[in-house]
């Protein structure tokens, strides 16, 4: 297993081109299975998860072609309806291959996803949608069994706007028999992605952005090309990079419409954040000012930030306080962050953070995704040497990660061990 290895204290200066968005790219793919024709996808990044969805799309003998940035899905035929447990739990976000599957081949069968290191996120809502649409659902030996004749439109009101549950429902409708009305969707950029591509397939949805989306079905969609949106988390985890090391970066790619709350956030803790040749030019001069913040549904802070603007308030001047309203048990991170010294004290769903002047590098484990960025952080502002383990969780959202802070001047290696 690799490890990444740290030497904290170093000024980030330079650019950094932020690559297409992981939660956008992996919906695209699977809504590429409502088309029997080929679908070419453009800046898709080198990520696990993307890896990932191309094994659980190749398992289910889906022709997927991928040459750098651009890759083919042809999904003729819809014989094999299965997501193994094996690779449901290696990625949660593989449960997306069910709304479009019980469109098409009208049948679907998936691994439970289980529990996570961030909670015990179920899929209810998912399931209560497709029953809505008119499937049966069985649940046996682990698995979803989802099976329906032509889904039915019909009015979804999700108590919870969840993010790959309106995705999945979504994809679910665009081909259902009438009009689906989801009341309460997620307004997330990437859900908002998704319907773009579904109506450059023939789709028609209508909404996008708001909380009411209203999905007329089709009867068949064709295929389209389409240029996947850059990641807002990863141009976010860069904007605290600069922040956390006194740097001066330019996120080339990165769209401000998609980080308000971030940027907002942010410029509140101190830094300057303003647009520049169509990216982010972001610097800190002066103190980490301490900061409180709420994690929200889009378009609030995301709780994919959280753990990273964490680590900056544990260089802060002051008290702050953290709260995570998305996820039920999203601080992984606190007690490796302590490791590096770092004053923080969980009460509930809130993090109450004492800032310091600095942390001492420390060996530290990565626990998720995001948790995993964190560590990077706080190693790159720390003084000494962090390192960092099990940093497949990194791979699985960030491309290149060790390569392109390398590239603005930070000492980070990646080992093998
Ligand atoms: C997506 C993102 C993830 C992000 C999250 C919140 C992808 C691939 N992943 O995850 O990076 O952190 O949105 O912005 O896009 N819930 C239920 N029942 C359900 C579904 C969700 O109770 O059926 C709850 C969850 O446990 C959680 C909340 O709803 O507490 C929000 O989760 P959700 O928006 O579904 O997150 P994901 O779509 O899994």
């Amino acid at each position: 297993m690799d490890k990444m290895i740290i030497q904290g204290g170093e000024r980030l200066i330079g650019e950094i081109q932020i690559g297409g968005a992981k939660n956008a790219a992996l919906p695209l793919f699977m809504a590429s299975l409502l088309t029997e024709e080929p679908v070419h996808l453009h800046n898709v990044p080198a990520l696990r998860d993307v890896d990932t969805v191309e094994k659980l799309l190749t398992n289910m003998d889906i022709t997927v072609k991928r040459g750098g940035r651009d890759a083919e899905v042809q999904a003729k035929a819809l014989d094999t309806i299965e997501a193994p447990y094996d690779l449901v739990r290696t990625m949660r976000a593989s449960v997306l291959v069910m709304g479009p599957l019980l469109a098409r081949a009208h049948e679907a069968k998936v691994s439970l996803p289980g529990g996570c290191a961030i909670g015990t996120r179920p899929i209810n809502l998912h399931l209560d949608g497709f029953a809505a649409l008119g499937a049966e659902i069985d649940l046996e030996h682990g698995y979803v069994h989802a099976r329906a004749g032509k889904l039915r439109g019909t009015t979804i009101d999700l108590p919870i706007p969840t993010v790959t549950g309106t995705e999945n429902l979504m994809m679910a409708a665009a081909l259902a028999e009438g009009v689906t009305v989801i009341e309460n969707a997620a307004r997330e950029p990437e859900v908002v992605e998704l319907g773009n591509f579904i109506n450059q397939m023939g789709g028609r949805i209508s909404g996008l952005g708001t909380k009411t989306l209203i999905i007329e079905g089709v009867n068949a969609l064709h295929g389209a090309e389409y240029t996947i949106m850059p990641d807002r988390v990863e141009a976010a985890t860069y904007m605290v990079a600069a922040g956390m090391t006194r740097g001066n970066l330019l996120l080339k790619g990165a769209r401000p419409e998609h980080l308000k709350a971030v940027i907002d956030k942010l410029m509140e803790a101190g830094m300057e954040i303003k647009a520049e040749n169509g990216g982010l030019r972001c610097l800190l001069i002066g103190p980490i000012k301490s900061v409180d913040a709420k994690t929200l549904p889009y378009p609030g802070f995301p709780t994919d930030v959280q753990a990273q603007l964490m680590a900056m308030m544990s260089f802060a001047n002051g008290l702050s306080v953290i709260s995570e309203s998305v996820f039920e048990n999203r601080f992984m991170h606190v007690s490796e962050l302590k490791r590096m010294g770092a004053d923080i004290q969980v009460e509930g769903h809130s993090a109450i953070i004492r800032g310091k002047e600095s942390l001492s590098g420390a060996p530290v484990m990565a626990t998720d995704l995001r948790a995993s960025a964190s560590l990077v952080l706080a190693g790159l502002a720390a003084h000494g040497t962090t390192e960092i383990s099990r940093i497949y969780h990194l791979d699985r959202g960030y491309e290149r990660m060790d390569e392109k802070l390398r590239a603005v001047g930070a000492k980070i290696e990646r080992v093998k061990s």
